[in-house]
């Protein structure tokens, strides 16, 4: 083991209970092979409430932090190895725009409903909290688009539309009712004829990663390798996902090759590490796990050991993850409304 690996494993040791450190399944062998805790998106906010530690350390891209920092307990304090590892599909909805296109859409007269895929900021997430919405994430999308259109008239649903169209044909929510919008001029080019009629209004935000993948890379590799099963992140465009033979989260996409008989072959479309680590963990079973097209993350990329121990090194004086009091407040909301409903 390296130097690193020795100096962030003494000053674990040296915190003791008083710290946590979680990971996203993203992250690198090098950095996880330090959490206390690996997940999904919901795994990881569902572990906050239960974490009795004084410090807690997120690797993963900021939104992940802030929900942290949002479900934390007073005077608990979340940090990030690296502030701009962000999620530039998070981004695509800055607060200010949701709430003009929220104001456009509800001038209608009609009562909608945001409901903000956990990447996205916690400003946006307040706004949920705020008009009746919630979030949700790619393992429970389903059951929080559920619940939402029963809210009201109509949800807008932000900012991935490639999770908002697969998880609407999850329900058969048919194509007329659904309406991709217009987001620029803070909602005026918003066709309020077609609105009036959507129940699901789609903001035009995607993953720069997972739309990367494309139904002929899934073709390319049933005809290179046959019996090829074929899994895939619902991040990826609904053709990408028709194509497949499984989508889910990542947690899914885990155990789909964990469950998988020796000798499978499994092409895996989302982000490389975790496709790389499925590989190494299921060869001596003699599975064949290869990535759909190998693609990774650069901004999980920026947690880096380094940086980890650079953080762990100064924790006591490192600026923690901070929210305004409304802002904590309000995405504490919507967060917990998603975490009460699919308990
Ligand atoms: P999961 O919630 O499936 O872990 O996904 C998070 C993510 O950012 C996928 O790109
Ligand atoms: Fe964001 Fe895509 Fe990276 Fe996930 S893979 S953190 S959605 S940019």
């Amino acid at each position: 083991m390296s130097a690193l690996f020795d100096r962030i494993t003494a000053l674990r040791a040296q915190y003791g209970d008083r710290l946590a450190i979680l990971g996203h399944h993203y992250q690198a062998d090098e950095v996880l092979r330090h959490v206390d805790f690996q997940g999904d998106s919901l795994e990881l906010a569902r572990r906050i409430e239960g974490l009795a530690a004084e410090h807690v350390v997120f690797c993963g891209v900021y939104f992940m932090a802030e929900s942290a920092a949002a479900l934390a307990r007073p005077g608990q304090k979340v940090h990030i190895p690296f502030s701009e590892a962000t999620c530039p599909m998070a981004d695509m909805a800055p607060a200010g725009r949701v709430e003009d296109v929220l104001a456009a859409l509800r001038e209608d007269g009609r009562l909608v409903i945001p409901l903000a895929y956990v990447n996205s900021s916690a400003e946006v997430k307040a706004l949920c909290g705020l008009y009746g919405g919630s979030v949700c994430t790619s393992s429970n999308a389903r059951v929080m688009l559920e619940w939402a259109l029963q809210q009201g008239d109509a949800v807008l649903f932000l900012p991935d539309k490639n999770l908002a169209h697969n998880t609407a044909n999850q329900i058969n929510l048919d194509a007329t009712e659904r309406l991709e919008l217009d987001i620029r001029q803070g909602g005026q080019r918003i066709d309020h004829k077609k609105a009036q009629y959507a129940r699901l209004l789609i903001w035009p935000g995607a993953c720069a990663i997972h739309h990367q993948f494309k139904k002929r890379h899934v073709e390319d590799l049933r005809r290179a390798m046959p019996g090829v099963r074929v899994v895939v992140h619902p991040e990826c465009s609904p053709r990408v996902v028709r194509a497949a033979d499984g989508a889910g989260s990542t947690s899914y996409l885990i155990r789909y090759c964990a469950d998988a008989p020796s000798g499978a072959r499994i092409a895996v479309g989302t982000e490389c590490n975790l496709v790389n680590r499925l590989a190494a963990r299921h060869k001596a079973q003699g599975k064949q796990i290869v990535p759909l097209k190998p693609l990774t993350c650069s901004n999980m990329a920026k947690i880096t050991e380094e940086r980890l121990a650079a953080l762990l090194e100064n924790l006591e004086a490192a600026p923690p993850v901070s929210l305004s009091t409304d802002v904590t407040e309000h995405s504490r909301v919507a967060l917990e409304r998603m975490l009460r409903i699919c308990a």
